[in-house]
This record gives structure tokens, C-alpha cells and sequence, in this order.
């Protein structure tokens, strides 16, 4: 492998991460034969193929998945190194890859706008998932940190709070128990019940109350997206329980209300998570203890202070 040049490891990452020396030959500003060439040199170098044709798609053989695993490898080391030197140079700049929860992007992006403007040279790749793709990436260790409100309790990982997460009901401003207090929680089955998908921590944590109480709501609407959830609340649709940060930008004129219900605000948190294990970036690094000593006070003094919040 000594052969093997960094240039023609890029180009095989590249196609192997697009299973396409087209994509591949886009991405880096090559030509298509030039991205084939470097790959056929690349394999001589290793003596096996290293991908396949099968019908018109393109697979890695078993070499070229190894070869993958330690392009990985190699490219995020020497990434790690680029931050290390322009650490050591007075300067903080590098990729910063977030991976947080779909209640998390309400407050999230407001943290990174004083972040950025204090470091221009750090760039941010923010991916918004529910709980169990979340989970899926830190196991796959595709990203530097996580946000997430239900930290795994069978992975090895650092886990710190740094901000209140609670989740609300929510009903239709017009609906008949807008105006009442102290609901009994038991009432909320009376209601068609809007729910996330499978998979969601904001769901998992309405079922484990519910079934703890032994009370069976009657759901009415499955649907992914928060967003989605709160404009079938104003359609008047249902009710539901969601983070009360979603309601960030409702404004005064919402057509979507906070119930006083018996049990509510579950208080939760949001944590930011890395492997135990994991070697933070020097960018990460500074990214986590901005969080954990500015985040609470920033969030409270941009989107925070926007939020109706609920009745006590
Ligand atoms: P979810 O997670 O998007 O998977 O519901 C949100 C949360 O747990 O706060």
C-alpha cells in the first residue's frame, strides 16, 4: 500500500460512498476516466478487486469494504490532525457534524449563530433525525456529537445536560378544553390523540406515561414530523403532546394552545452524547463546552423567551 497514493484513496472513498465513479468523478471535479484510472492503479496496488458490477449497479467486494473501513479511518485522523495545528496556530477551524433530535432544531441553530460568529473558520453539518436514527449514527460513529433527550442505557457513552426539554399538551386554541384547569390526565383518552412515528423519543415518552397510569388513548393520526403533528392540532384534528420548544415562532396569534393537564410538563433534558471512547476534535471539544457553559443563557435570552409557557 505504500504505492497507493492519498489522491487515489480520496477517489475511491468518493466512489465508494456514491457506489458511482460518475457521482464520484462530480464530486472531486474529474473527469470519469481519470476517477477509473486511479481506481484500476488503486487495485493493482492491493492485488484484489475492488468493486463489482451487478447489473448496472456497482458493489465493493469484500477488499474494497475493508479498504472503505480504512479510508474512513485515515481521512478522519488526518482531519483530526488539520485541527490540532490550526489549534496550535491560535486559530479554531475545522467541520463540526451534529446529529440531534427533530425537538432539539427548534433551539439548536439559534446556539450556532454566536458559536459561528465567534468562530468564523468552523464550518457546521447539523443532521435532524428522530431518536432511533440518532441512535443508529452514534453507533455507526458518523458524527462528532448528539443531542437527544433519552440518553442509551446499554452503550458506553459521555452524556451530559444542558438544557430543559419539557414536553406539553397541545390542542386547537377553539377547543372546549382550553379554558379549563387541573385536567385528570385520564380525560386525555376522551381525545383523538395524535402520535409520532416508531422510532420517536417524544412518542416513547408519552407511551411510558400513559401505560404507566394504565390509560388507553385513542390514536387517531400517526405522522413523522412535528411540524406536521402541530398543523393537524390547528385543523383541529386532535391532541397530542409535544416539546414545548416546538411552539418557538408561534407567536401571541397560535392557533395552538398549551392544556393545563394533571401530570404536565414532563420534564425532560436534552444531552449532548459522544462514544465514551471517542477522541473529540479540537472543534467538538470546543463546541461542547460552549454548550455546557453558555447554551442554558443563550437559548434562554434568543428562542426561550419567545415560548408561551405552560400553566403552572
Ligand atoms: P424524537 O425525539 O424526535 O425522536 O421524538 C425528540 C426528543 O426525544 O426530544
Amino acid at each position: 500500500m505504500r504505492q497507493a497514493t492519498l489522491h487515489q484513496l480520496k477517489v475511491f472513498e468518493a466512489a465508494a460512498r456514491h457506489s458511482s465513479f460518475t457521482r464520484a468523478a462530480e464530486e472531486l471535479f474529474l473527469t470519469q476516466p481519470t476517477v477509473s484510472m486511479q481506481i484500476k492503479q488503486l487495485t493493482k496496488t492491493v492485488g484484489l478487486p475492488l468493486f463489482e458490477q451487478v447489473g448496472r449497479r456497482l458493489y465493493l467486494t469484500e477488499a474494497g469494504r475493508e479498504l472503505s473501513t480504512t479510508c474512513q479511518q485515515l481521512f478522519e485522523q488526518i482531519s483530526q490532525f488539520e485541527m490540532t495545528i490550526a489549534d496550535m496556530k491560535g486559530l479554531k477551524q475545522g467541520n463540526l457534524r451534529l446529529t440531534v433530535v427533530t425537538t432539539a432544531k427548534y433551539v439548536i441553530p439559534r446556539l450556532l449563530g454566536p458559536f459561528c460568529q465567534r468562530y468564523p473558520g468552523i464550518d457546521v453539518s447539523l443532521t435532524v433525525t428522530n431518536h432511533d436514527q440518532l441512535l443508529d449514527r452514534l453507533t455507526a460513529n458518523q458524527d462528532d456529537l448528539y443531542i437527544l433527550s433519552q440518553p442509551p442505557e446499554n452503550q458506553d457513552i459521555s452524556c451530559r445536560p444542558f438544557l430543559e426539554n419539557p414536553l406539553v399538551v397541545m390542542a386547537a386554541s377553539n377547543h372546549p378544553l382550553a379554558k379549563e384547569s387541573h385536567i385528570p390526565l385520564p380525560r386525555l383518552a376522551e381525545e383523538p390523540f395524535i402520535m409520532r412515528e416508531p422510532g420517536s423519543g417524544t412518542r416513547r415518552a408519552i407511551q411510558k406515561l400513559f401505560d404507566d397510569q394504565a390509560i388507553a388513548i385513542k390514536v387517531r393520526l400517526e405522522l413523522g414530523s412535528n411540524e406536521a403533528i402541530k398543523q393537524a392540532i390547528a385543523g383541529n384534528l386532535g391532541i397530542s403532546v409535544l416539546s414545548l420548544h416546538t411552539l418557538a415562532l408561534e407567536g401571541a396569534s397560535s392557533e395552538i394552545t398549551i392544556l393545563d393537564v394533571e401530570g404536565f410538563p414532563i420534564q425532560r433534558h436534552w444531552y449532548v452524547i459522544h462514544p465514551a471512547g471517542k477522541q473529540l476534535s479540537v472543534v467538538a471539544r470546543t463546541f461542547f463546552t460552549y454548550l455546557l457553559d453558555e447554551g442554558k443563557a443563550i437559548a434562554e435570552q434568543t428562542v426561550l423567551k419567545l415560548i408561551q409557557k405552560p400553566a403552572a
